[in-house]
């Protein structure tokens, strides 16, 4: 679509919260009667859509009409840093059906419901291990280096037979994929990783242990079915999105939880049946993975617009989430509401694998944090503590914590 003179120039995408629990101030939203599609411009100048309506947005996630393929020539990059890997093939997140569809049969049977239950033993070893650590410690701490990332970072790395040992390396790769901050940093983040697990396999070729990993490569890579470039695209994407994510979880949970006390009072004295629904509702109020991605390979027709094929296509979950036709009294935390339908892990074929161990170790950590540290505080005033910037998975850079 053309722009004409009677349109409003476009808003920037992305932007900054300004409260890292509430959706960007600026981005449209149809709670100010703005439009559930409407443009916006990204940094280099491109416009493109962004989907804000709750309904548009899952009839849009489920639609064979929006690609993921990130080499596709026109799929929208919302940070320079990404032209730099934009050639590189995505498995899984960034493959459209039906090859998706075939990856995903291959990790599904590791992420169900009940493999989940059956590492919740596990998770509440390690949240346990690591607050009688900070416990040990005694106050104050940073919390997010103390907790939100190991227990995320500890669990994917038993789930996938990784050794945890090499954290320091892995999490420091991680973090610079996600962002940056230069192209170089990804670039030379992508290539160590890539030597990592290209290692790892070998090294487990001859001496297998009994990870997931371990799994994929005696039934998929020794048989044929995955080549050892793939399987250690896939290993990098279990692994960065299997803790970077729920860290962000963790910490902004504790955060904005702490800022409501009213709230916390119901997660900590509701009993065991009050935490699906609280962690349910954080991760609709929180909506850490902001602003997933396609492009249009057909024309569409949506919210009274136009999608036409070769357009960018980007969805802000946060501003999804908060749409009040679909949640009532969206902009409340109300821990007790029973926030289904929210799209905080996606919808359509790319709905989050992981989303059943992000539950487990959500709604093991949480509780346990508060019911061993019950005088948790801030040890800074709220708004001096640093957050991520638009362009990434939103969290915290860092959490001081006293008690
Ligand atoms: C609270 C934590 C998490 C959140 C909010 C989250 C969010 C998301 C979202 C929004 C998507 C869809 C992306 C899209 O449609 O473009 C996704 C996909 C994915 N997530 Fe998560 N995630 C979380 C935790 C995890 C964990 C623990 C894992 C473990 C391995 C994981 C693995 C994946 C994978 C592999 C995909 C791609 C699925 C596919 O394309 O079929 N995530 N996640």
């Amino acid at each position: 679509m053309t722009e004409t003179q009677s349109e409003p120039q476009p808003t920037a995408f992305p932007q900054d919260r300004t409260c890292p629990y509430h959706p960007p101030a600026g981005y449209p939203s149809e709670s100010r009667g703005q439009r559930s599609v409407s443009r916006v411009r990204l940094f280099d100048g491109r416009t493109v859509w962004l989907v804000t309506g709750h309904a548009e947005a899952r009839a849009l996630l489920a639609d064979p009409r929006l690609s993921s393929d990130r080499s596709h020539p026109d799929f929208p990059l919302f940070a320079p840093r990404l032209a730099a890997v934009k050639q590189r093939r995505v498995e899984l997140l960034g493959v459209d059906d039906p090859e998706h569809n075939a990856q995903r049969r291959m990790l599904i049977p590791s992420f169900t419901v009940r493999r989940t239950a059956a590492l919740r033993p596990r998770i509440q070893e390690t949240v346990d291990r690591l607050l009688d650590a900070m416990v040990a410690q005694g106050p104050p701490a940073e919390l997010v280096g103390a907790f939100a990332l190991p227990v995320p970072s500890m669990v994917i790395c038993a789930l996938l037979g990784v050794p945890y040992g090499d954290h320091e390396f892995f999490e420091d790769r991680s973090r610079k994929l996600l962002r940056g901050p230069g192209p170089a940093d990804v670039v030379a983040a992508r290539e160590d990783l890539d030597a990592y697990f290209r290692e790892l396999i070998e090294r487990k070729r001859r001496d297998p242990g009994d990870g997931l990993l371990d799994e994929l490569i005696a039934k998929q890579l020794e048989t044929g079915a995955v080549e050892r470039d793939a399987l250690v695209r896939l290993a990098e994407i279990l692994l960065v999105a299997g803790h970077e994510t729920t860290a962000n979880m963790i910490s902004l949970g504790t955060y904005t939880l702490l800022l409501h006390p009213d709230q916390l009072a119901r997660l900590t004295g509701g009993g065991a049946e009050a935490v699906p629904a609280a962690v349910e509702e954080l991760l609709r109020y929180l909506s850490i993975a902001d602003g997933l991605s396609r492009v249009a390979v057909e024309d569409i027709e949506i919210g009274g617009e136009t999608l036409r094929a070769g357009e960018g296509v980007l969805l802000s979950t946060a501003v999804i989430n908060r749409d009040a036709a679909a949640f009532e009294a969206p902009d409340e935390l109300d821990l007790g509401r029973g926030a289904r339908n929210h799209v905080a892990f996606g919808f359509g074929i790319h709905q989050c694998l992981g989303q059943n161990l992000a539950r487990a170790e959500l709604e093991i950590a949480l509780p346990a944090l508060f019911r061993r540290l019950p005088d948790l505080r801030l040890a800074v005033p709220p708004e001096e503590v640093p957050f991520k910037p638009g362009d990434t998975v939103q969290g915290l850079l860092e959490l001081p914590v006293t008690w």
